[in-house]
Formats: C-alpha cells, sequence, structure tokens
C-alpha cells in the first residue's frame, strides 16, 4: 500500500516549509495566502480560468541534476502534490525592500497595472515564459532581452484575465522582454518617450537571464541525501483526511480494494484541474496521487507511433509530439503529430496545461461527458488506449473506450498511443491495433478545429472536429479520391466525441466534388445531434457543416480559393499537403505576406501594435505628467494589501452565504445534508440574529433598501437566506452548499422572470421626477414631418457582470464597548458604515468602515459590497470573534445583478436626405427585485441617446421590477445602452434610405444650438468637439481609402467578410461633493486622506499629482520632489466623513480638486512664514519651512469638503472610436483588426491614468457587445456563474491594432484644471465594434443574395447584444455552405464523375 511519509517539505521564494499535519484538500494557494507571508497569488475564480493565482513550480531531476520550472494555477494545484518541489511566487522575484524585479518595474512603467489584482499572476506566467525561453539553444539574446519571441511573450499571458487594461500595455510589458522586439514599436512608457531618438534596452529596468534562484541548494540537497527519491515518496496527510501515493498498480489496486476504501470518499488525482469544472462537492477524506506510478508518466515511441503515459501533463505532450515531428520523424513530418500539438495547445491556458494530464482529460471525457477537445483530436487520429480495470489490462480504441458505460473508480488510464501517420508510410489501425504499414501513393491530410470565443483557448468549444484523410490521385479523372476517412466531432452537447461513420462511408472512395459534399453534409445534419438543454443546437451543427467543407474544399477543383490550395502531385510528400491558411476561431491570416509563412500556431494574429497620440501640458506641473500609478510596483510584487490580505486576527471565522435557488417561495426550513463538509459548520446566522432595536438591511440607496436575509419569503434566486460560519472560507462555502431549503409556494403568484411578465402585471418602480429625464419637442409633429418612417422596430440589450478580479470581501472585527471595524472592498464605505450601525442598531460612531484599495469595481463594489461588509458585522457582533468572507466566483455573479437588460422599441422618422425629424422609444428596463440605483437609469439611457440630433424626442420608459437580483451601476450604466439604441436606429434609417451610416450619423450630430437644446447648461460652447473629432476619423482620405481596400477584400473573399464604422460619444458626467485632507509630518512628509477610493482608476497617482502641484505653489518647478512625499492613505469613515460614493467617473477630478483646496489652505497658513524665512535665509526649501512651522505651532492638517457650483456640477464628454472587424462566415468568429479612438479629455491630470482608463474601458465594451453573455435559466438563477460559461475579453480578443489619441481641448474654466473624466465614457465607444460587424455582415449577406442563396434583406436587420459567435453567424445563415454548395452542384450537375 502506498507509503507513508510523515513529512511534507517544499521550499517558498527560497524559505524551507516541513509540515506534518495537512487537511489533504488544502490547495497551494489557500496554504501561501493563510500559513505563508506571502499574499502575492491572488483567488481571482478558483477555477483555473483567471491566472490571478499563478506561481512557478520547479522541480528537480537529482538524475540529470537538472531543474524543471512551469507556471501553475496554484488555486487548483493540491499542497501534498508539491512534495519537494520549490514555489516562487512574485514576492520571490523581487519587493519593495530588496529591490524589485525588472518584470514588476516594467509593468510598472509601461502603466500595466490598475487595480492590480490580475498584476501578479501576469508577472508569473511571463516570467515562467522567459525562464524557459531562456533554457533553450537559442541564439543569446542581445544584453537586457530575454530569448523569448513577441509571439510567445504575447501568448504567455493568454490565459490570464485583466478586467481594468484592455492588455494592450501588458502586452508591450512581455514584448520589452523579447529578443525580436522592435523597442520603438512599443507604447506609452516612463522609460522614454514618444519619439525620443536612441531608444536602447539601456532605458529599461535591467533584465538578466537567471538572476532569480528559483530552487534552492538546500532542497537539492534534501533530495539528494533522501533515500526516497521524492517522486516515489507516498506521504500520509492527516488533520481529518490522508494522502497516498501508490508507486506501483498493484499497490493502488490494493488501496482501492472496496473493504479499505468507500468510493465516495476518495479522491484520484493527477494535476487536479478537473475541480476547475467539476467542483468538489464534499470533503474526501482519502486522496490518492496517480503519478507515484511509473508507467503513467512512461513516454515510448516506436516506427508505428508513440505512447504516452496517462500522467503526463497536456504541455509535455505537446513538447513530446513536436520533438516526434521535429526529430526522428523529419524526413517525413508528421503533420498529425504537428497539428495534435497545436490543437492542444489552444486547450486551456499554459498554467493548467502544466499540471493537467492527458489521462485526467480523457476520463472526464468518458465518464462524465466532459466537451473535450484531446478525445476528439485523437478519435480522428486513430488513437488507442489501455486501460486496467479491477480484473483485466485492456487495449481499446479510443472510440471504443469513449462508448463504454462511464468507468468507475477503480478503472486506471495507463496510456493513450497515438499512431504515426505519413504519406509515404501510412499506417493502418485494425482492431486497436497498429497492425500493418501499408505503403501505398496515398496522402494523408488531417486538419483539426475548434470555434470557441477565444482563439487562443481557455474557452470551452460550441464544437471541435478532427478529420483525417487519406487521398489518392485519379488519373482518369484528375480528381483526388477519398479513403479511409476518420472524421471526429465532439463538444457540441453529445455524450462524448463520435466518428461520423455515416459520412465517411459516403465518402470513402469518392471523389470530393460539390455535389459529393452537400449530399455529405445532409448526411452530416443528420449525425450531428444536439442534446437538448445544450444552447444553439442549430449553430452547432451548421459547425460541423463549415468545418468539413472548410477541410474538404480544397480538394474540390472547382472550390479551391486562393490562399488555400492542395497540392495534388500524388508523388508529393504529406507535408506539401497543407492548408496555406488557418481558419481556427476564425483568426486566419489575412494579409497576402503572412498566407506564404503559418506559423506553428495562429499567434502571428495575435502580435498587436498600438499607437497613442498624447499633449502633455506643462501649466500645472506635475499634473499633467504620465506619471506611472501609485503603487504600481508593490501590486506587481505582491506587497499592496487588498482586504483578503489583511492577515486574518486570531479566532477569526468565515463566512460564506446559502443563497436561495427559488424566485419566489416560503422558506419552510433549512437542514443540511450529512457530509464531512456540513460537519466543518461553526454556526449559523440569519435575520433572527439581528439585534435588537437593528434591522433587517443588507443595503441601502436613496431610492430604497434591501434585506440583509429573506426571512420568510425568498424574493429571488440568488437572495441569501442565511450565513454558515466555518474555521476556514474553503469550510465555509462548501458547507454552505449542503444545505437543503425547504421551499413552498402556496399562496404565491408566480414570479415575475421578464420584462412581459413585468408589464403584465405593472410591476414597476417609481421614477422621481428629480431623475427623470425631459422630452423634447412635439413627436406627432416631428413624425409629420419625415418623408420616411421605421414603426415599432425592436432591439434587445443583454446584462454584463462587472467580472472584478477580486470577488467581494469583507473581515469585520469587534472592538470594545459595542463598537466594530470593518474592512471592506468597497466603492462607497460611507454608506456602508451607516447600513451597518442600522442593522446592528447601533451609533454610527460605533462603525468604522475602513477601504484602502479594491480589486476593480466597476460599480459592483458600490451597493453590492454592501451586504457582504454588514453580513461580515453581524456575524462578528453576534459571536464576539472576527468574521471575514471573500465570495466564491459562483456566489458573487449568483447574487451581482450586474448591467440592466433592456427590450426597445422605436419609432423614428426622418427625411429622404437622412436628417432624423422625431424618435419615440418605448423601452422597458429590467431592474430585478429592488430599487437600487434602477430609477436613474431612464435618465442615462436618454442622456447618452441624445448625442444626435432627433428633432423630437419623447419616450415612455418603464423600470420594471421582477423577480430577480437586482441589478446595479455597471460601468457606463445606462448611457452605454442609450448610445447604442441610438446607433441601433441611425443603422436602420441607413439602410432604409440606403446611404451610408456615417453619412446620416454626421447629418444628425448637433449643432450648439441643438446641444444646448437637448443638453442645456451641461454643453459647453467652446468645448464642442465632437463635430470635428468625427469628422477626423469619420471623413478622412485614409477612411476612405480602408473602405476601398474592405471592398476589394469582401469581392474577392467568399467566406471572410471586413466591415467598418464610426461611432461618436457624447457622454453627461456630474460631480458631487467630495472631501480632502491634508496633513503635513513634521519630516516634511504628507499624508492625503480623500473620499474617492481607489479602485484602479488611479485615483491616488491623480490626487499625489495634485497635492504636489498645489503644495509646490511657492516655488517655481512646483518642487517636483514633492510628489514621492506624498502619501494617499486608506478611507476611514471615522477619520474623514461624508466620502460619499466613488463612481461616475468624476471622482478622481472631484477628490483632487478637494485636495487642491485643502493644500490651499495650507500654502495660505505658511505663506507668511514661507516670507519672512525668505527674506532672512534667501532660498527656503520646504523641510525648513515645515519644521519652522511645527516650532510655531501652525496647523498643518487642512481639510475641505468641496461643492460643486450649480453652474458646473455636470458636463459633457466627447469621443468617437473607428472599429474594422473582420468575420468568419463560417464560424461567425469575429476578429477586431483594428480601433482608432479619439477621446477628449480636456487637459488631462494624468494622459497614462486617462489612456488606461480609456483602452480598459473599451475592451470592458468590447465584452458587453461582443462576448459576455450573463444568462439565467427559468427560474431566474444565474447559469453562467464562473470562468467555464462567462468569457470576458482576453489578450487575443483585443483589436490587433489599437490606436488611442487624447484630444486635448483646451482650457475649461469650470472643470477642475480643466481636465475631463475618462473612467466610463470610452466603453460606448466599443458600440463602433457592433457596427462594424454588422457591415460585415450586410456584405456577406449580399454576397448570399446575389448568389440566390438568401431571401432575406441584406442590411435591413436586427443584431442584439452581444453579438456572439452564434449570433453572427446565423444573421450570416446557418446554412449558407450548404446553399452555396447548392448553387454551385446545380452548375457542375452535368459533370459525370468516375472513380
Ligand atoms: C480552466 C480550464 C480550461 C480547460 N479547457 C479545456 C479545453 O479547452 N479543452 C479540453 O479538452 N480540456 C480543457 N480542460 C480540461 C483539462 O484538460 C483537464 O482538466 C485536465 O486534463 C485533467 O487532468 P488532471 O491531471 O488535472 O486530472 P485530475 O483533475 O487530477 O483528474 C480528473 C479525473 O480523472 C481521474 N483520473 C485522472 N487520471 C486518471 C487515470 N490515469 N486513470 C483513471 N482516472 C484518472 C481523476 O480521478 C478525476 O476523476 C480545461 C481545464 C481547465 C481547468
Ligand atoms: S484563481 Fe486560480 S486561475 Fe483563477
Ligand atoms: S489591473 Fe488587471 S484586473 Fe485590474
Amino acid at each position: 500500500m502506498g507509503k507513508k511519509l510523515e513529512r511534507l517539505v517544499f521550499a517558498v521564494n527560497g524559505e524551507r516549509y516541513e509540515l506534518s499535519e495537512v487537511d489533504p484538500s488544502t490547495t497551494l494557494l489557500e496554504f501561501l495566502r493563510t500559513r505563508t507571508p506571502y499574499k502575492g497569488a491572488k483567488l481571482g475564480c478558483g477555477e483555473g480560468g483567471c491566472g490571478a493565482c499563478v506561481v512557478l513550480l520547479s522541480r528537480y531531476d537529482p538524475i540529470i541534476d537538472q531543474v524543471a520550472e512551469f507556471s501553475a494555477s496554484s488555486c487548483l494545484t493540491l499542497l501534498c502534490s508539491i512534495n519537494f518541489h520549490s514555489v516562487t511566487t512574485t514576492e520571490g522575484l523581487g519587493n519593495s525592500k530588496d529591490g524589485f524585479h525588472a518584470i514588476h518595474q516594467r509593468l510598472s512603467g509601461f502603466h500595466a497595472s490598475q487595480c492590480g489584482f490580475c498584476t501578479p499572476g501576469m508577472c508569473m506566467s511571463l516570467f515562467s515564459a522567459v525562464v524557459n525561453a531562456d533554457k533553450t539553444d537559442r541564439p543569446e539574446p542581445p544584453n537586457g532581452f530575454s530569448k523569448l519571441t513577441v509571439s510567445e511573450a504575447v501568448k504567455a499571458i493568454s490565459g490570464n484575465l485583466c478586467r481594468c487594461t484592455g492588455y494592450r500595455p501588458i502586452v508591450d510589458t512581455c514584448k520589452s522582454l523579447a529578443t525580436d522586439v522592435d523597442l520603438e514599436d512599443l507604447g506609452l512608457n516612463s522609460f522614454w518617450k514618444k519619439g525620443d531618438k536612441n531608444v536602447n534596452v539601456c532605458r529599461l529596468p535591467h533584465y538578466s537571464s537567471g538572476g532569480i534562484c528559483t530552487f534552492p541548494e538546500f532542497l537539492k540537497s534534501e533530495i539528494k541525501s533522501t533515500s526516497d527519491v521524492p517522486d516515489d515518496a507516498g506521504l500520509t496527510a492527516t488533520g481529518g483526511g490522508y494522502w497516498y501515493r501508490p508507486d506501483s498498480v498493484e499497490d493502488l489496486y490494493k488501496l482501492l480494494n472496496p473493504e479499505v476504501f468507500s468510493e465516495s470518499r476518495v479522491k484520484m488525482v493527477v494535476g487536479n484541474t478537473s475541480t476547475g469544472i467539476y467542483k468538489d462537492l464534499d470533503l474526501y477524506d482519502k486522496y490518492v496521487d496517480l503519478r507515484g506510478i511509473p508507467e503513467l508518466s512512461d513516454i515510448r515511441r516506436d516506427n508505428l507511433g508513440i505512447e504516452i503515459g496517462a500522467a503526463v501533463t497536456i504541455s509535455r505532450t505537446i513538447d513530446v509530439l513536436k520533438e516526434e515531428n521535429g526529430c526522428t520523424l523529419l524526413s517525413n513530418r508528421n503533420v498529425v503529430f504537428r497539428k495534435i500539438a497545436d490543437h492542444m495547445n489552444k486547450v486551456a491556458s499554459p498554467f493548467v496545461r502544466n499540471t493537467a494530464s492527458l489521462g485526467g482529460n480523457l476520463i472526464m471525457a468518458q465518464r462524465s461527458q466532459f466537451p473535450s477537445d484531446i478525445a476528439t483530436i485523437l478519435l480522428a487520429a486513430g488513437a488507442t488506449i489501455c486501460i486496467q480495470t479491477a480484473s483485466e489490462r485492456l487495449s481499446l480504441t479510443l472510440e471504443e473506450f469513449l462508448e463504454r458505460s462511464p468507468c468507475d473508480y477503480r478503472t486506471l488510464l495507463l496510456s493513450v498511443y497515438v499512431p504515426s501517420w505519413t504519406s509515404a508510410c501510412s499506417s493502418s489501425v485494425s482492431n486497436g491495433t497498429v497492425d500493418s504499414i501499408a505503403t501505398t501513393k496515398t496522402k494523408v491530410l488531417f486538419e483539426t478545429y475548434r470555434a470557441a470565443p477565444r482563439p487562443l483557448g481557455n474557452a470551452v468549444a460550441y464544437l471541435n472536429s478532427a478529420f483525417l484523410a487519406q487521398t489518392s490521385f485519379d488519373k482518369r479523372s484528375g480528381n483526388l479520391i477519398l479513403d479511409n476517412l476518420k472524421l471526429a466531432f465532439g463538444a457540441y452537447g453529445t455524450n462524448h466525441a463520435i466518428r461520423a461513420k455515416k459520412v465517411e462511408n459516403f465518402l470513402n472512395g469518392k471523389p470530393v466534388t460539390s455535389s459529393i459534399l452537400l449530399e455529405a453534409m445532409q448526411l452530416l445534419r443528420e449525425t450531428i445531434v444536439v442534446k437538448e438543454g445544450i444552447p444553439h443546437p442549430a449553430y452547432r451543427s451548421s459547425l460541423a457543416v463549415a468545418f468539413l467543407f472548410d477541410f474538404l474544399r480544397p480538394l474540390v477543383k472547382d472550390l479551391a480559393e486562393p490562399g488555400k490550395t492542395i497540392n495534388s502531385d500524388a508523388n508529393s510528400s504529406a507535408a506539401n499537403t497543407e492548408y496555406t491558411y488557418g481558419s481556427l476561431n476564425g483568426h486566419a491570416n489575412f494579409s497576402a505576406d503572412k498566407t506564404s509563412k503559418r506559423a506553428d500556431c495562429d499567434l502571428s494574429d495575435v502580435i498587436l501594435s498600438s499607437r497613442q497620440v498624447i499633449e502633455l501640458i506643462k501649466d500645472y506641473h506635475p499634473i499633467g505628467e504620465p506619471t506611472q500609478k501609485a503603487g504600481a510596483e508593490i501590486q506587481a510584487s505582491g506587497e499592496a494589501v487588498y482586504v483578503d490580505d489583511i492577515p486574518s486576527p486570531e479566532n477569526c471565522l468565515y463566512g460564506a452565504f446559502i443563497n436561495s435557488t427559488r424566485p419566489l417561495a416560503h422558506i419552510r426550513g433549512i437542514k443540511f445534508s450529512s457530509s464531512l463538509a456540513s460537519q466543518k459548520i461553526v454556526t449559523i446566522v440569519s435575520a433572527n440574529d439581528i439585534p435588537k432595536g437593528g434591522k433587517n438591511i443588507g443595503a441601502k440607496f436613496i431610492f430604497g433598501s434591501e434585506p440583509l436575509f429573506a426571512e420568510s419569503l425568498t424574493e429571488f434566486a440568488g437572495q441569501p437566506l442565511g450565513l454558515v460560519i466555518a474555521g476556514t472560507q474553503r469550510y465555509a462555502n462548501m458547507a454552505a452548499k449542503q444545505a437543503i431549503v425547504d421551499y413552498d409556494t402556496d399562496n404565491l403568484e408566480p414570479p415575475i422572470l421578464s420584462v412581459e411578465d413585468a408589464v403584465r402585471r405593472c410591476s414597476y418602480f417609481d421614477v422621481p421626477s428629480f431623475v427623470c429625464p425631459k422630452q423634447i419637442g412635439d413627436f406627432s409633429k416631428g413624425m409629420a414631418e419625415a418623408d420616411q418612417t421605421i414603426l415599432s422596430a425592436e432591439v434587445k440589450l443583454g446584462s454584463q457582470y462587472y467580472f472584478y478580479m477580486e470577488t467581494q470581501t469583507a473581515l469585520a472585527v469587534p472592538d470594545e464597548d459595542k463598537c466594530i471595524a470593518v474592512y471592506t472592498s468597497s466603492q462607497c464605505p460611507e454608506l456602508t458604515h451607516s447600513v451597518i450601525a442600522n442593522c446592528l442598531g447601533v451609533p454610527f460612531h460605533n462603525v468604522r468602515v475602513i477601504t484602502r484599495r479594491v480589486g476593480g469595481g466597476f460599480g459592483g463594489k458600490a451597493f453590492k459590497a454592501i451586504p457582504v461588509a454588514v453580513a461580515c458585522a453581524l456575524a462578528a457582533y453576534k459571536l464576539r470573534r472576527p468574521v471575514r468572507m471573500y465570495l466564491d466566483r459562483k456566489t458573487d455573479m449568483l447574487m451581482a445583478g450586474g448591467r440592466h437588460p433592456m427590450k426597445v422599441k422605436y419609432s423614428v422618422g426622418f427625411k429622404s436626405d437622412g436628417k432624423i425629424t422625431a424618435l419615440h422609444l418605448e423601452i422597458l428596463i429590467n431592474a430585478g427585485i429592488i430599487e437600487d440605483i434602477s430609477p436613474m437609469i431612464p435618465k442615462a439611457v436618454v442622456g447618452a441617446l441624445k448625442k444626435y440630433d432627433w428633432g423630437a424626442l419623447s419616450f415612455d420608459i418603464k423600470v420594471c421590477k421582477t423577480n430577480l437580483p437586482s441589478k446595479s451601476a455597471v460601468r457606463a450604466p445606462g448611457d452605454v445602452q442609450g448610445s447604442f439604441i441610438a446607433e441601433a436606429i441611425i443603422e436602420q434609417v441607413a439602410s432604409t434610405l440606403s446611404i451610408d451610416a456615417n453619412s446620416i450619423r454626421k447629418r444628425n450630430l448637433h449643432t450648439f444650438e441643438s446641444l444646448m437644446l437637448f443638453y442645456g447648461d451641461s454643453a459647453e460652447g467652446s468645448g464642442y468637439t465632437l463635430p470635428s473629432i468625427f469628422d477626423n476619423l469619420a471623413f478622412s482620405p485614409t477612411y476612405e481609402q480602408r473602405v476601398e481596400v474592405i471592398q476589394k477584400f469582401n469581392s474577392s473573399n467568399k467566406w471572410k467578410k471586413r466591415g467598418i464604422s464610426c461611432v461618436p460619444m457624447i457622454y453627461q458626467v456630474s460631480l458631487r461633493p467630495t472631501p480632502g485632507k491634508v496633513s503635513v509630518l513634521n519630516d516634511g512628509s504628507v499624508v492625503v486622506e480623500v473620499g474617492g477610493i481607489e479602485i484602479g482608476q488611479g485615483l491616488w497617482t491623480k490626487v499625489k499629482q495634485m497635492a504636489a502641484f498645489a503644495l509646490g505653489q511657492f516655488w517655481d518647478d512646483k518642487n517636483e520632489k514633492l510628489l514621492d512625499r506624498i502619501r494617499v492613505i486608506q478611507t476611514d469613515t471615522l477619520s474623514l466623513i461624508q466620502g460619499g460614493l466613488t463612481g461616475g467617473s468624476s471622482t478622481s477630478e472631484a477628490s483632487c480638486e478637494a485636495v487642491r483646496l485643502s493644500c490651499n489652505i495650507l500654502v495660505d497658513r505658511l505663506r507668511t512664514l514661507k516670507d519672512r524665512l525668505q527674506e532672512q535665509r534667501g532660498l527656503v526649501s520646504w523641510d525648513s519651512l515645515i519644521s519652522q512651522a511645527y516650532l510655531e505651532s501652525v496647523n498643518l492638517s487642512a481639510s475641505t469638503f468641496w461643492v460643486p457650483e450649480h453652474t458646473s456640477d455636470s458636463y459633457l464628454n466627447y469621443g468617437a472610436a473607428v472599429s474594422e472587424v473582420e468575420i468568419d462566415l463560417l464560424t461567425g468568429a469575429t476578429a477586431i483588426l483594428r480601433a482608432d479612438l479619439t477621446y477628449d479629455s480636456g487637459q488631462s491630470l494624468n494622459p497614462a491614468v486617462d489612456l488606461g482608463q480609456i483602452e480598459g474601458s473599451f475592451v470592458q465594451g468590447i465584452g458587453f457587445f461582443m462576448y459576455e453573455e450573463y444568462l439565467e435559466n427559468s427560474d431566474g438563477l444565474v447559469v453562467t456563474d464562473g470562468t467555464w460559461t462567462y468569457k470576458v475579453p482576453t489578450v487575443d480578443t483585443i483589436p490587433k491594432q489599437f490606436n488611442v489619441e487624447l484630444l486635448n481641448s483646451g482650457y475649461h474654466q469650470k472643470r477642475v484644471l480643466s481636465s475631463k473624466a475618462s473612467g466610463e465614457p470610452p466603453l460606448l465607444l466599443a458600440a463602433s465594434v457592433h457596427c462594424a460587424i454588422r457591415e460585415a455582415i450586410r456584405a456577406a449577406r449580399a454576397d448570399l443574395l446575389s448568389s440566390g442563396g438568401s431571401d432575406s434583406s441584406p442590411s435591413m436587420f436586427q443584431m442584439d447584444v452581444p453579438a456572439t459567435m452564434p449570433v453572427i453567424k446565423e444573421l450570416c445563415g446557418l446554412d449558407n455552405v450548404e446553399r452555396y454548395l447548392e448553387g454551385l452542384s446545380a452548375h457542375q450537375s452535368k459533370e459525370p464523375y468516375c472513380c
């Protein structure tokens, strides 16, 4: 039986750890964060889907004396599996005390860290890529660079999510380390100015290979001296469970004896990455690590193929297949191995592939119906597998294995055999074994496909497929004849990957003509039957057709298109039988020069370029400087402290919500299943625990409040019913999911789950008059003036989840005399403060709420953060012990509510020249269960919609109350929908009139007079820059040229179409009163407190610059050195009251203004002293001034509460964007080829910060318009509840060319030092991507119409939001391939074929 070892030994950042007691369910991340000082690795998802937790793992092989280093997701890696490993976290690279690492410094200098929560993970992914590239035998790179290539550098972070930056600056950081980079192509940074001559690597923080010791010598010595080779070591972990590591199959089966183990409590693991998908529902008491069984790690090659042990990781498999391709079979260039390896490179992300095993994937596919890519591609490659059951060892084809009933826990997958397929030596497989080599004049074709939202992977495919075919040349007919086809399809909603045998049989022995292809497609449609309940069934089956078509079309003589040909010379080798462009995920190479050199992956498309245009203003130095973000380096090095990084106080307990799964039901009782997890419950906190005098209140805003816990009635699925308290966060989370709630719906009406239901039941929230938008003009009159009208057209917009990287979190610590301190990640501590006091029934002065920094907010940490803080406070108050919570991603997503979905109906009248005369809107806003900010949404919608002069504007907007989590503010709430609705109308008007949409836009942009009419005082005469911004972008010669190029492209490409569009934006920003306090300490250092919270938007950076400017007034150089002596500190609601809310984009400038005024008070107090000292001593330094002021008892602390003047408390922001896209008509995938944004930022307070906001906001908008589906089930329970199903943009989905111009619109008397906001407005510009997609779809539909393949209008269609791949494909024709083939085969029907 597995050997027992009494200890677990490993190193973290060079420090030795030896444990004799470990709960084997402990993850490496949990250990790092709770038992070491290293908090750099963050918990973003716990699913392997975000990269926040990435660390470097190193393993030492004493036999070859080599260290292997690889990135890993520490949230999935079990601690017990890293025995004798070394762990390096971002702190191990460098820190503020000993010096930061070049990666930290470069990330900071390229402005690549905003909230910073993703930054440590980014560092480690990049570091791992660099370390491994430097180990290769590539030529030595120039000093200061690594051996990484640009394409690898970008790929390094392909699995890491960042919700703030939009990735561009992170990509620049990565590229700065690449040996083939052109430094002048890198974006805005603080190492050199754009246009500087002599840009060279010396200007960058120095990087040298090998600077970090990732495997300490002591651990090597220990490994060498230990009698047990570490890999063979078994470990018994205590603390409630055991960890076994059998070292042979026999040993394993002794363990798996049912008399020893009960199945439900034993878990076999290799990489444990499956828990990212199938969450452990309960604890196990025994873990069996399969990696100790040597044959599971074996790799054996023979002439016929390669056998790979089941425990070999996917990364290692890729290397092995590539080695095989590159070395032993070099002469034959085994295309199959290479394509398998390429496809595997799109499975998950690097840090998952590095620990995920091949066998684990196949077992999940077999046992759990997992939509595996690997099963599909190996099925087509004719792979066989070897399994061991309790009684026998079997060799099976993969197909036989997949078709067996789900294997039990005592079935062991030993190895996978992948046969070698070459043209000269094509091997055939029968009865599960490779039994012959037939040398024929056949050639082997092999191709794999996957259609997924993200090209580089880390997204499960809608459908995947792989096709293998042998072809021979029929001289008589001149056709290629197909044989031995293996057509595999998977992931489309099937129990497992399948072979389309009917289609194979039909095609075998036939030449490929369009009519045969058409018949094959019809057969395929019958084969690909999507299971009920799986979304987008028609889309998925259309993908199957599209992929097979794509595979076979080069074989059809008449179909070969430029750039995609197949060599039909029967004597040529298979190596030449290559597609010259790829079609994976629609990200094909598109330029002529690229078609000739298809990269090893389709990464050549991911190499991003960018341009930033900014104008530096010196008037208020250091305001206007693109200084680095305050704290960026400590964010990168993991030293920045977020709420969950605060060490748990002694006796701390942890809470997790029990959430309702019903939308409207009585709660009759809650019990817990009898499970190991339930045993961890310490207590339950519910509404019954609210102290006398307190209220059941969880959040409130001016329009209403919401209960903390449902009492006897739950009103939406996701509503908190109570709180489970346990000894660790993981136990609490798991135990909360053991709750069994007894619901009943007696005497209840059905829940209201849609806006249509709400209308039927008249379920609306009031919109108070002070937030009601105003109608303009006379609609009937406007319609009467119109030449044409569109009546009752509809458009729909979905919701969007915040996806801040740090989920909701708080820590409550009880204090003396019924006082309590609560640390929370909140955008409005002041409100949190009052709700806590209300809930506990204590005076406000008993509560102190502290927020230092927030790991991303986007509006979601405003009201939605409050219940978490209040729940912690209530539990801590009840238990008299500290209580903390860090919501798991699923719970966070269940409760968040997110953006308001809308259903819009509009009627519009317009003249023949495109001038719109009247618009009427009926908008139904789904607000969820309580008001939150929803009554303000109509005003925001109309505010952004008014960017055009509609003539007369009237509307009927209903804010619907539904049994769903309340919707709240999400970056640009209401505005983004309003702006989009305007574009949808413009596009329809343009289509109706057959006029280019940009001309309609221009025709309807406001004059200054109409701007005043629509926006009143917010419009400032001299600052109306939109018409010129729009003209420069949309009516420039460059734009015209691009349109021409696009038209040419579209006419010469059948299956790809491009579109371009320019969208303007007006965004009304309001300023709110804000406090500020500035104190100068005896040593001259300065402490600043502001009401605003640093949520990544750079508020502290701007505030510091403002304080330096304002305090430096005595000196001509504005005392530049002051900047480094200023610290903005955490918000403490008792130290600075009336902090208000951070949101609406204007908090940075408001905080700056409050600080400027406070500084002015101090400057006034110091002025006389300064003058006196100057007279006495000549020059006076800051330090001497301050020390004298202390001696003379000058009050050196000043605070203000800045209240904006009524005439300047709101203003308009302007901008426009041009986006160009390419869509793939086979898959519906979109690549954003280029985006050019011009944004009027006034005189930017900090151009680097504003640029970061603009880019990040735009990319978040891309998520809204293209990717993010935040969906519910029929009970209103959120089902896209994690990284597996909810897809935010990643590095491979941003514009390939991303250009931003910050327009300086000059002096604005009423603005804070002439600046303008940048946080939210640019999100609206992402509508340009949506509009460009529409243009491309128009071209596709026009094509289809002209070839007789469609009856629908090419231009009159609505495209809802988000425009995901299925939506786009549907608009292009789900049967576009068949329609096309029908057209061709009709043409060819007279030509006979012979075979
Ligand atoms: C974020 C993320 C994204 C992913 N994306 C993709 C994707 O795009 N395409 C795709 O195909 N896959 C994807 N995967 C799945 C991934 O490939 C698998 O999770 C991984 O290969 C499982 O290997 P493991 O060693 O971690 O298995 P484990 O989690 O250790 O084990 C998985 C299961 O298999 C059992 N098991 C493991 N090995 C054996 C064996 N040799 N014999 C018998 N039983 C065994 C275990 O008991 C367990 O039940 C993704 C995974 C994650 C986390
Ligand atoms: S927390 Fe580990 S990948 Fe997200
Ligand atoms: S900086 Fe990347 S998530 Fe905030």
